[in-house]
């Protein structure tokens, strides 16, 4: 056959006469793509459906054994009873069709095997080429998107909502700039409102400055609780409801937002020993803000403007002295929402109205995408219709994705309010599940390090191994496990890739690899696993089209256990040269491929463990 000894350039060459290469150079790298446009343009004149409607039907199956893609019959307008007219089209696609080892009818589908020297060729050089930069696309005129995620709120506790917003938003930044986007990470914190009062007044009567000093985010809470409990004490205590406190709080938040100078020093001090404090956190999950804003950073000016506004056009109305929107009449679910209250202070809406309003006239985003949990929906409906009723023609350029929740999210000590103690905590627990293993590899000094991201990976898997609107519980002994669909399993297999690959390179060099032989590689594990990286490409289109990324961490654990299942059969060490080198540049091309997709889901591979 035509295959047989060719090297990657002239299979490459062949796919290049027969492709039209679309667009981009990011589609050459695409062979599922390139496979997609070959098979549409080949049936369009068969079946009289359009190129277009045939490939956006070409999917990956799930499994392997049903093909590199398939196509749905019924989809189509075909009807697959008709067999002996659908297997003609098979076989007019496959017949003297090098680029196929075969095509065939099964069920309402049409499966398209890929022929392997094809498969083998391009994909596990392609990816050694690139190495790193693998998947990444890259565009000659970015696009500019902000991504807001994490955003606690200063002296209340950084909860589950926004462990999750943290990771899915670093996870779409990551994906984002991928796609070649230039990505802006904003942290809005919630360091406005009537807490600042509470806190105010709380820590004239129990702050400390050391304690402040030492551990803000801790202490402020601790305050905001103390002062929060008082509140009630006296609210009990009295007969007509009153708090002397909390009376003293709103007068404070009051001369926050009239910009009374004292009480703004002591806010600042609140608010800027609190991001120090944040980025030394975030720096352990190896994140880092560009931006830390806040509900206080909003234009004192563009929330007059808007207000007047909103008025003007004969939206508002006044609610006991408040200022309201109603905006049943244009959706009866979204009911009434205030945004003013009646001492003239603005509110959470009020503020997240302007602050976009003030972005975009800063920041001029293509897009710009709020990470927030879905207890929050109905706000952010209520939220972006507003922007459309004051006729903000940018308001498609902003996007919602949300989230579910968690629970059972505690430790030994109680309720985890602090992201501090959840890391600490997992790494702990990671250290005791490893030490209760025999081999170690990792020297005694690095140890705490990769229990760490041993840890930071069990928590991110498990945030996102499944669709982002589920809910799920936190299970400490199911996510630090080694087995079965964990972040620890992930970084086991990539760090046994990475032994390989050390042991190895003595025998074999990088440079060999790239140019192996790849037709040596003959077991159907081999095979397999070159098929499934092959995906890579199409799975993160898949993954940037849903914002989900379970779609990419279950890509990673079906490459992982094809790995696996390729230890027993394809052997480095002790083979005829270019059989090693072929296998161990499959080895390195999969390694490399896991490392990327660990990369995008915000997760530091581990070398060694
Ligand atoms: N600080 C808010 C909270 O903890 C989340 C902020 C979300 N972002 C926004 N623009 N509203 O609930």
């Amino acid at each position: 056959p035509f295959f047989k000894h060719s090297t990657y350039f002239s299979s490459s060459a062949v796919l290049r006469q027969t492709i039209p290469i679309q667009s981009s150079l990011n589609d050459e790298h695409e062979l599922l793509e390139a496979y997609r446009s070959i098979i549409s343009k080949k049936l369009e004149p068969l079946i009289h459906v359009k190129q277009d409607d045939i490939h956006s039907s070409l999917h990956k199956p799930n499994k392997l054994e049903d093909g590199d893609l398939i196509l749905p019959l019924p989809k189509l307008g075909l009807d697959p009873k008709n067999v002996s007219e659908a297997e003609q089209l098979c076989s007019s696609i496959s017949k003297n069709n090098i680029l196929f080892d075969k095509v065939v009818l099964k069920g309402n589908f049409i499966q398209f095997f890929f022929h392997h020297d094809v498969l083998l060729n391009k994909t596990i050089n392609d990816i050694l080429v690139s190495g790193s930069n693998y998947g990444r696309r890259s565009t000659s005129n970015p696009k500019m998107i902000l991504i807001e995620f994490s955003s606690p709120n200063i002296a209340k506790p950084f909860h589950a909502g926004h462990l999750r917003s943290t990771i899915i938003g670093e996870f779409l930044s990551n994906l984002y700039e991928t796609f070649g986007w230039k990505v802006t990470r904003m942290n809005y914190l919630g360091d406005w409102g009537k807490q600042f009062g509470i806190l105010a007044v709380g820590y004239e009567m129990f702050g400390n400055p050391v304690e402040l000093e030492l551990d803000p985010i801790n202490h402020l809470f601790k305050v905001y609780v103390k002062t929060n409990t008082l509140i009630e004490d006296e609210l009990k205590a009295s007969k007509n409801s009153q708090s002397i406190t909390r009376l003293k709080a709103q007068d404070f938040f009051r001369s926050l937002e009239e910009g009374d100078k004292k009480a703004l020093t002591l806010w600042k001090m609140f608010r800027s020993l609190s991001i120090d404090k944040y980025i030394k956190t975030y720096s352990k999950l190896g994140m880092k803000f560009d931006i830390y804003s806040g509900e206080s950073e909003v234009k004192k000016q563009t929330i007059l403007d808007t207000l007047n506004k909103l008025k003007d056009t004969g939206l508002t109305q006044d609610n006991h002295g408040a200022t309201e929107i109603d905006l049943t009449p244009y959706n009866k679910k979204l009911g009434k929402i205030i945004v003013k209250k009646s001492d003239n202070t603005s509110l959470y809406i009020t503020r997240d109205i302007c602050a976009s309003i003030d972005r975009h006239e800063k920041y001029n985003f293509d897009k710009m995408i709020y990470v927030i949990a879905s207890q929050q929906d109905l706000y952010m409906q209520q939220f972006f219709e507003i922007l459309r009723l004051l006729k903000l023609d940018w308001v498609d350029k902003l996007e919602h994705v949300n989230f579910g929740m968690v629970k059972g999210m505690s430790t030994r000590k109680g309720n985890v309010v602090f992201l501090d103690t959840i890391i600490d905590e997992t790494t702990k627990q990671m250290l005791g599940v490893m030490q209760s293993k025999k081999q170690l590899l990792v020297p005694e000094a690095d140890l705490n390090d990769t229990a760490e991201q041993l840890g930071l990976a069990a928590i991110f898997i498990q945030d996102m191994k499944s669709k982002r609107v589920n809910n799920y519980k936190f299970e400490w002994k199911r996510m630090l496990s080694f087995e079965g669909n964990t972040g620890p399993y992930l970084q086991y297999t990539h760090s046994r890739l990475c032994a390989i690959e050390s042991k190895c390179k003595e025998l074999v060099s990088l440079e060999d690899c790239k140019s192996a032989n790849f037709s040596t590689l003959k077991k159907p594990d081999a095979i397999n696993l070159t098929r499934l990286l092959s995906q890579y490409n199409y799975v993160l289109n898949k993954t940037m089209e849903s914002k989900e990324p379970s779609t990419l961490v279950t890509y990673l654990f079906t490459l992982s256990h094809q790995i696996s299942s390729c230890y027993k059969s394809m052997w480095v060490l002790g083979q005829p040269k270019d059989i090693a080198t072929a296998h161990l540049a499959l080895y390195l091309a999969s390694r490399q491929v896991l490392a990327n997709g660990l990369e995008i889901l915000g997760i530091k591979p581990i070398q060694k463990m």
